[in-house]
């Protein structure tokens, strides 16, 4: 298996003097590969701080030309990103982003040799309609049916009702769904998805970050607001043992 990942996704969170504050620290360990999933706009300062494994948070399906706002593949590649962060359940929500966009970007990270972290997971109408599994396929399949998927590829299992609401999943019910997802890509690939990191992210603390890691298929997470204090996003780390 490879080593675990802990992913920061500070979202349209944090400022220059955080990005100092995060710099002074060392990040990486023994156990787990740890990536700051940042606003474009700090991307720059952060290789120049020396702050290693960044992440963009989106990334345009075009590759250049007139799309103000955009931020292309290649953009995030010269500030030294590592990973970009594809189909957040915000970006999913707020931008109404569908696989078949989701798709192009990844296709533009590909290009550019940048590993996504490709975000799924149910919403809470989905996961009281008990619809969960069909939602998964519905977010992994495009991905498996274009060839898109390779050991590098990252995932993370999000379940929407459980980001920024203190309403961690269970360890039980993360590690159920973790399993499914892998056992999806099984059923596609012999080899990869044993060397794939799933990742869980939503309400992820240094509390339950413990009991979490400790079932078989849950690889990493991805970490929203615990990932704004230094104290806060260590301990998460530092339960990786
Ligand atoms: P949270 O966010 O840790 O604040 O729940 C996780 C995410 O949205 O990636």
């Amino acid at each position: 298996m490879a080593k675990a990942m802990v992913a920061a996704n500070w979202k349209m969170n944090g400022s220059f003097e955080l990005l100092q504050a995060f710099a002074k620290e060392t990040w990486q360990t023994a156990q787990a590969e740890v990536v700051f999933g940042l606003p474009s706009i700090f991307l720059h300062a952060a290789q120049k701080l020396g702050l290693e494994n960044l992440a963009g948070e989106d990334v345009s399906a075009h590759e250049s030309g007139a799309f103000t706002g955009e931020t292309s593949a290649q953009m995030l590649k010269s500030t030294g990103c590592k990973y970009c962060i594809i189909g957040h359940s915000e970006r999913r929500l707020y931008h109404h982003e569908k696989e078949a966009l989701l798709l192009e970007k990844w296709q533009q990270l590909k290009k550019v040799g940048i590993k996504p972290i490709y975000c799924v997971g149910e919403t809470e109408a989905e996961f009281s309609a008990g619809k969960t599994e069909e939602v998964l396929t519905r977010q992994l399949m495009p991905m498996l049916e274009a060839e898109l998927v390779d050991a590098q590829t990252v995932l993370a299992y999000e379940p929407v009702w459980a980001i920024g609401t203190g309403k961690t999943a269970t360890p039980e019910y993360a590690q159920k769904i973790h399993r499914i997802i892998r056992e999806k890509m099984l059923n596609k690939y012999v080899n990869i998805p044993t060397q794939m990191r799933i990742l869980y992210g939503g309400s992820v603390q240094a509390a339950n970050a413990k009991l979490l890691i400790s079932e078989p298929d849950i690889d990493g997470f991805l970490v929203g607001g615990a990932s704004l204090k230094v104290d806060a996003f260590k301990k998460i780390i530092e339960a990786i043992e």
